[in-house]
């Protein structure tokens, strides 16, 4: 729905006006948007994003149009498992997150209502999703953490208020992941760009190459992703490139990070991070903004 702001000769689409991340993400780019949406071509037809995440600039492109087709996947299965439910299943989802905020609100010791939930292995994937959220609202920094045997081990985080039910943002996301006919998969990026060609757009946002070896929080899944991910990352971008796939990657600004793109187009960005492992600096962090698109000599 079209409305006009008042006083200006804006129109704002009001069904969009929720469109954003439904989960809090370690390494989510909302506060680099700025930087990245400039890059997006007007006429995108197919849109890939094999890192998702929190889907930051998916959210960010789709509030300006949904007329692509949006290929999106993640290793993280819970996560999209998430985005498979809302996509198909957004009222039954809203009806178990209302319930869990119920309970939480009224719980006479919400941290054991918490682990009680933590400790839940749900077998039905829509409860399985409502699990996902209600912990990434309500757990130590919305962060996503497993143990060696893939359970989620992040402790209690002492919110007040949360806001685990929203169900304006879940039918947004809903409807964008409709209208985009998002194909949403549990599968490595290598596999997931196999079938890309030259009219594709791919953005990458791999876990970060930690700036030093005390800030290393790349641990998404049981899978960390090490200096050797990162070179064969670095490699399939060029390939994509060289098959005149449109890619664009963003990375943490290092020396490493430099040397791995120094053949293409690189942009230096400062910007806030929400979570680092140490929860300081969480000012004018460097990022490196990569485009897929040869140097010119
Ligand atoms: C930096 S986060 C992406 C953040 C996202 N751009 C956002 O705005 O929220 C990186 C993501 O890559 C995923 N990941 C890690 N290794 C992967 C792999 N080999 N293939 C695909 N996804 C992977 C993690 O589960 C995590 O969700």
């Amino acid at each position: 729905m079209l409305q006009a702001v008042e006083g200006t000769q804006l129109s704002v689409d009001t069904s969009k006006q929720h469109l954003a991340s439904f989960v809090k993400w370690a390494g989510g780019k909302t506060s680099l948007l700025p930087d990245l949406l400039p890059h997006i071509p007007h006429r995108l037809t197919s849109y890939y994003e094999p890192f998702l995440g929190g889907g930051a600039l998916f959210f960010g492109i789709c509030a300006r149009t949904t007329s692509f087709s949006a290929h999106l996947s993640d290793t993280n299965e819970e996560l999209i498992n998430a985005y498979r439910v809302i996509k198909e299943s957004p009222d039954e989802l809203i009806s178990f997150l209302s319930r869990f905020q119920k309970e939480y609100d009224s719980a006479p010791d919400q941290s054991a209502y918490f682990y009680q939930k933590r400790d839940w292995r749900p077998t039905g994937r829509v409860e399985s999703a409502a699990r996902l959220i209600f912990l990434n609202k309500t757990c130590y920094n919305g962060l996503y953490r497993v143990n060696s045997k893939g359970v989620f081990n992040v402790p209690f985080g002492r919110y007040k208020n949360p806001r685990i039910l929203n169900s304006g943002s879940i039918h947004a996301v809903s409807q964008v992941l409709q209208n985009t006919r998002a194909d949403l998969r549990t599968i490595d990026y290598k596999d997931a760009l196999a079938p890309c060609g030259t009219a594709d757009f791919i953005y990458l946002d791999p876990p970060y190459q930690p700036p030093s070896k005390t800030s290393s929080f790349t641990d998404y899944t049981a899978d960390g992703f090490s200096e050797k991910d990162q070179e064969e990352l670095a490699e399939e971008f060029g390939k994509l490139a060289d098959k005149g796939c449109m890619v664009l990657l963003s990375n943490s600004d290092t020396a490493f990070t430099r040397h791995l793109y120094h053949d293409f187009e690189i942009t230096k960005v400062t910007v806030n991070r929400p979570i680092n492992s140490v929860g300081t600096g969480r000012k004018g962090y460097k990022e490196l903004i990569v485009l897929g698109r040869p140097k010119k000599n």
